[in-house]
């Protein structure tokens, strides 16, 4: 077993992630073709969900179908997830049914304590720190995007807003690729002490850079891509007024800002967005806008993830075993039930 989990990003060298993306886009190509590949056969995947998702759900249970697998959607109050059992006994116990659990959970805790006791590998879907899955795929969307003439390393990439989980993932792996990193938003939610030294020491391992800055038109300037997201989020509600009146309306992307940024700059954001809130509908619709391709690279983002974690543990038995097996249950049958 190799017992590999995707908690962060950071777990994992710029070559594996680079064989990660290089991977998605094989499948994607094959899929572009009908050819997707049944690698995944027999296999299971046990979704936990402890929030409402539309892109994570649909898209890792379509990549298993796909990929000629199976999946199980599952949430608090169908199966015991912290509740009348402990996490642990939860963990050992799903992964002796299934090759892979992929989890969101309300607390980043509960997929490192998934991952640390599960014996099969263990995907975050999205936490209150992060969400690797969608960030790949951003990386993925990007590199298809990318501005003529420039390489990965090349790209600068801006997040405008808060730096709340989608935030920190992004200026995490995008510092990890080597690209250059700017977050623009006001003072108090800016990313932390803590990430700011991740994203720099990633920079000195790859040579990109990473800045932060309160000026969204100074942010934006040399942008190749502009990326957003929501101002708040499930458990910030009480927030909502406050988090309103520190983003509106420097902080919007509308079409005053987005035209700062070259005319090139595209514009990204994971969903589901607020329209017209974080982005105005003329910049979420308009030619420079990918966020449906990066809707639908999860698809393609999930089924390479799957690929990479499940594919190397799968039995392959050959056909002889796979008859004397079948002929030994059959004579078992043949002389006691029939
Ligand atoms: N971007 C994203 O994770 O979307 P869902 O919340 O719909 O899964």
């Amino acid at each position: 077993m190799i017992l590999k989990h995707l908690v962060d990003t950071q777990d994992y060298s710029k070559t594996e992630l680079l064989d990660i993306i290089h991977l998605i886009r094989r499948i994607k190509e094959a899929d572009r073709q009908g050819c997707t590949p049944k690698l995944l056969e027999g296999a299971s995947l046990a979704m936990l969900f402890e929030e409402p998702s539309t892109r994570t759900r649909i898209s890792f249970e379509v990549a298993m179908t796909e990929l000629g697998g199976h999946s199980l959607y599952l949430k608090p109050g169908e199966i015991h997830l912290g509740a009348r059992e402990s996490l642990y006994d939860t963990a050992r116990v799903i992964a002796r049914y299934v090759d892979c659990i992929m989890a969101r959970t309300l607390k980043h805790d509960t997929v490192v304590k998934l991952a640390q006791w599960s014996t099969v590998p263990v995907i975050n879907g999205l936490t209150d720190f992060n969400h690797p899955t969608q960030v790949i795929c951003d990386v993925v969307t990007m590199l298809e995007h990318a501005p003529a003439g420039k390489k990965m390393e090349d790209f600068h990439v801006t997040y405008i807003g808060d730096s709340t989980n989608l935030a920190s993932s992004l200026m995490m792996i995008c510092t990890q690729m080597g690209m250059h990193f700017t977050f623009g938003g006001p003072a108090k939610y800016q990313p932390p002490a803590e990430w700011r030294k991740v994203c720099e020491d990633n920079c000195k391992v790859s040579g990109g850079t990473f800045r932060v800055t309160d000026d969204p038109v100074e942010a934006v300037k040399d942008a190749d891509f502009i990326y957003t997201d929501l101002w708040w989020w499930v458990g910030q509600e009480d927030q909502i007024p406050e988090r309103r009146a520190a983003f509106m309306p420097k902080y919007q992307v509308n079409m005053d800002l987005f035209r700062k940024a070259p005319a090139h700059c595209k514009f990204m954001h994971c969903l589901p967005a607020s329209r017209n809130v974080e982005a105005t509908d003329e910049v979420m619709d308009s030619p420079n806008s990918v966020i449906f391709d990066q809707a639908e690279n999860r698809l393609h983002t999930e089924k390479g993830l799957l690929v990479y974690f499940i594919y190397p543990n799968l039995k392959r038995p050959s056909s002889e075993l796979q008859a004397y097996h079948k002929g030994e249950i059959e004579a078992f049958l043949e002389k006691k039930l029939f």
